[in-house]
């Protein structure tokens, strides 16, 4: 790993993390990550701005010694996951004077986490500045973005924001910035809707508490930075909205036929009426793909067989890892089959009753599809032509869930 400056007098010491493949034993990482961290040298002072992953500690205390530093008088913890937080004991015992600087409650959950010395956290207010001679560190809170101990820390002289999670992307890459790294887009779109969905009401407040700092570098802790910071919150403005896209995703399993054909009947029904349609077939569907789409999607369809008296298990994952990532989707329903009874729509209607998204007509069928069951499929296509066509018409009367 290397040691690298991203403006003159902050080093980046962080760590790319190319193999891996799996976050919190549930988000898929087919780009790898990174997990940044700064050394943020002033005149008289030395701050360190979050830490790395411990399955990095090799290479991180590596960059620690190549940047040369021999004191470090404060800390910095954004946000208190191992991902950031987790060799924080480590600095802590390299650098004994250190003081660690977090929110109250990062404090706390830093002692329960880690087991680090609370006596040594100093809890800082929202709007404190700290100087390191001639740079000065100011602590923007941001809770739940994702965790409610967050903060952003903003260094004023160069004018670089320290987000942590907030505007990243689990891509690895060797460049320090965003510049003309292809895909990092839709690893951002990802990131944002695995990760920062279920919260984006409050990081739409955020946003535009952050148009009154002069942010000429955004430095996420995953990912590249941004020398345009515009580039990255412009999309956070798009996908923090309530504008939903003209887009119906289908996720869906079938164990003998049936289903499969039903969606592929009401997919082709939804695109001749130039409606974009996206099913994801959950046997072999990538969550990160399910989260992506689900961050704009109008109309989400359930598509699911039934197993003894509810929903095929693969469909509950599914449908409760999108009812706990919020999306924004107006109109819901589900499709399917069963065989001798079952409560496959309730249950669904029951787990999904959190984001307040209208339900439309389902329709079930007892066995194969009959020439009946594409009718009705025919006039959901209908009726979500109609229900997209007005919030397409009248965006305004969209409300936020
Ligand atoms: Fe990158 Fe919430 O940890």
């Amino acid at each position: 790993m290397a040691v690298r400056e991203l403006v003159p007098g902050i080093l980046s010491v962080g760590v790319v993390d190319w193999d891996r493949r799996l976050f919190d034993g549930l988000i898929p990482l087919p780009q790898g990550t990174s997990y940044h961290s700064y050394l943020v040298r002033g005149s008289e002072k030395t701050a360190l701005i979050d830490t790395v992953d411990p399955t990095s500690e090799f290479e991180f205390v590596c960059n620690l010694v190549r940047s040369g530093v021999d004191t470090i008088d404060y800390i910095i913890v954004n946000h208190a996951e191992q991902d950031h937080a987790g060799l924080l004991p480590l600095v802590m015992e390299l650098f004994p004077s250190a003081r660690v600087l977090a929110t109250e409650k990062c404090c706390d959950l830093l002692a329960a986490l880690l087991e680090i010395d609370r006596t040594r956290c100093d809890p800082v207010a929202d709007g404190q500045t700290i100087s390191l001679g001639d740079r000065t560190l100011e602590f923007i809170h941001a809770p739940f973005v994702h965790w409610p101990e967050t903060m952003l820390t903003f260094e004023r002289e160069s004018g670089v924001l320290f987000p942590c999670d907030l505007f990243g992307a689990h891509y690895a890459t060797s460049e320090v910035f965003a510049d003309g790294v292809e895909g990092l887009e839709p690893a951002a779109k990802r990131y944002f809707g695995e990760i920062m969905m279920p919260f984006r009401t409050t990081i739409a407040g955020h946003l535009t508490r952050l148009e009154s700092f002069p942010v000429r570098v955004i430095a996420p802790s995953h990912g590249p930075a941004y020398r345009d910071p515009g580039t990255i919150t412009r999309l956070y403005r798009e996908w923090t909205s309530d504008s939903a896209r003209n887009l119906v995703i289908i996720p869906y399993i079938s164990m003998h036929g049936s289903v499969g054909k039903m969606v592929d009947h009401l997919t082709s029904a939804l695109m001749e009426k130039g409606i974009a349609v996206r099913p994801f077939n959950l046997a072999i569907t990538d969550l990160g793909e399910l989260a992506i789409a689900l961050v704009d999607a109008a109309t989400i369809v359930v598509g699911t067989p039934t197993v003894l008296f509810g929903p095929h298990p693969t469909v509950v994952s599914a449908v409760y890892i999108a009812s706990i990532l919020r999306p924004k989707a107006r109109f819901l329903t589900v499709i399917g089959s069963y065989g001798w009874g079952g409560k496959a729509v309730e249950q669904i209607k029951e787990m999904t009753a959190k984001l307040h998204a209208e339900l439309l007509e389902p329709v079930m069928v007892c066995g194969a599809p009959t020439d009946e069951t594409m009718r009705a499929l025919d006039r959901l296509a209908e009726t979500i032509a109609m229900k997209h066509n007005d919030i397409l018409m009248h965006p305004s009367q969209e409300s936020g869930s």
